[in-house]
């Protein structure tokens, strides 16, 4: 089992690239197959969560060349099953896209139901409400989504909740549906701008995606495009903090300081000192940061997906500090493992009670997913002395080359197998 190994303590510093936004990637990459012409997609990110679509797409007969580490090219014009039932592909959230591209394209969709993380309950009635509102049958049989309709129409959906999954899959479908589709109460994260952006480029008539009301006139087909997927706003925010958490000073690169916007003004709430500039941001920090408040939001509120890096900086910062987790419940499971390495948090229903502490300590803690893993690493380079991450596949989910972009910043950090001794015995010597 591969493991991470952190000697903390070092202030990171330097310059970091962020890569391309997972979440946008594998909506946009589900919206490929859409058309029978080739696409070709730039600053595609390196990691498990696309290997694994891009399978799944491949194994229905979706043609998917990989012109270089982060360019692919897809053509969707020999598809010929419409049932996704790779085992691979239950472990991915957004494997659920593919119900809303396949019904678009063919009308009818089979797909094995979603795992990802394990951060709460992930409900997916409001895909299947916009679904049925464009005339499709949708049934939950045998493990998998099945979607069928004799004729997709455009339809007028108000969505209970906020949901980016449901606003873009039903968006994804009703591109090719007949009329006009009104999404209201819609997601207005920037992924959803971006699949949009994509869907148009190809061809589609979409307008308003970032704001609650999207309104979709359907279109009879799709062409080809070539489009290049906007920046990791979570990786960048990550880095943000990864940087203030250690006492740094670093240039993230390569972002839309506009998406970072909740995570700059926390910064600055705390003490930490942030720089904007056109497409990076620069975040310095010396001395000890202090308390603050956090309630996660949907976009442009503060991002759950950030909410386990916000409360591990918060750990070591002075005072009291709340964090309210609003999206998914069970998002607070690395709380336990933060513990072992001496932080003051409790958790009660969906709020944790930060008393933050001089230091942490290292210690062996579990990653339990994607984002609480990623806060762990940053635990690591804040604690004294050496953390083990176990479970390191759920960060490489999600995050491309992540050691190495730390180890770029000169963090003190080496993946390896848990069984290597030598290589573990070596990187300590090295370090110490
Ligand atoms: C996406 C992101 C995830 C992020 C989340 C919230 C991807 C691949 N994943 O997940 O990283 O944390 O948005 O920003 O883009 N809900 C329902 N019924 C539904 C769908 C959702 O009740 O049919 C609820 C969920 O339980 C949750 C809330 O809506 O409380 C938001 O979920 P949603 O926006 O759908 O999250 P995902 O799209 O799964």
């Amino acid at each position: 089992m591969e493991q991470y190994i952190i000697k903390g303590g070092k202030p990171l510093m330097g310059e970091v690239t962020i890569s391309g936004y997972k979440n946008a990637a594998l909506g946009i990459i589900a919206a490929a197959i859409m058309t029978d012409e080739t696409v070709k997609i730039e600053n595609v990110p390196k990691i498990k969560d696309i290997d694994i679509l891009l399978q799944a797409i491949e194994k229905i007969g979706a043609k998917v060349d990989r012109i270089n580490r982060n360019t692919v090219k897809i053509n969707g014009s020999k598809i010929s099953s419409l049932k996704v039932d790779f085992d691979f592909v239950r472990k991915i959230r957004a494997s659920y896209y593919l119900v809303g591209s396949l019904l678009g394209k063919y009308k009818n969709a089979q797909v094995a139901f979603p795992g990802g993380c394990n951060i709460g309950s992930r409900p997916f009635d409001q895909h299947i409400k916009g679904f049925e509102a464009l005339g499709a049958k949708v049934k939950i049989e045998h493990g998998s989504i099945c979607a069928h309709a004799d004729e997709l129409k455009g339809g007028h959906i108000y969505f209970d909740c906020t949901s980016v999954g449901a606003t873009i899959n039903t968006m994804l479908a009703a591109c090719l549906a007949d009329g006009q589709t009104i999404l209201e109460n819609a997601a207005k994260e920037p992924h959803v701008v971006d699949v949009a952006n994509f869907l148009n480029s190809m061809g589609a008539n979409i307008k308003g995606a970032g704001t609650d009301i999207i309104r979709i006139k359907g279109v009879p087909k799709l062409h080809g495009s070539e489009y290049s997927i906007i920046p990791d706003q979570i990786e960048a925010g990550t880095f943000m903090f990864a940087a203030a958490a250690s006492q740094g000073d670093v240039l993230v690169k390569n972002v839309i300081p506009k998406h970072l916007e909740a995570f700059t003004a926390k910064l600055l709430e705390i003490g930490a000192e942030v720089q904007e500039f056109d497409d990076s941001v620069r975040v310095r920090v010396s001395g000890r940061l202090g308390n603050t408040h956090v309630k996660t939001l949907v976009y442009p509120g503060f991002l759950t997906d950030m909410q386990p890096q916000m409360t591990t900086l918060l750990s070591v910062s002075k005072g009291t500090s709340i964090v309210t987790e609003n999206i998914f419940e069970n998002r607070f499971k690395y709380v336990d493992e933060l513990t072992r390495m001496g932080a003051n948090i409790k958790v009660e229903s969906n709020t944790a009670i930060i008393e933050g502490v001089d230091k942490l300590t290292g210690a062996i803690v579990n990653a339990p997913d994607l984002r609480g893993g990623a806060a762990l690493v940053l635990a690591g380079l804040m604690a004294e002395g050496f953390t083990t991450v176990e479970n390191v596949e759920y960060i490489e989910r999600g995050y491309e080359n992540f050691e190495y972009k730390m180890q770029q910043l000169g963090a003190d950090i080496i993946k390896v197998d848990s069984e290597d001794t030598k290589a573990i015995r070596k990187f300590k010597l090295k370090v110490s």
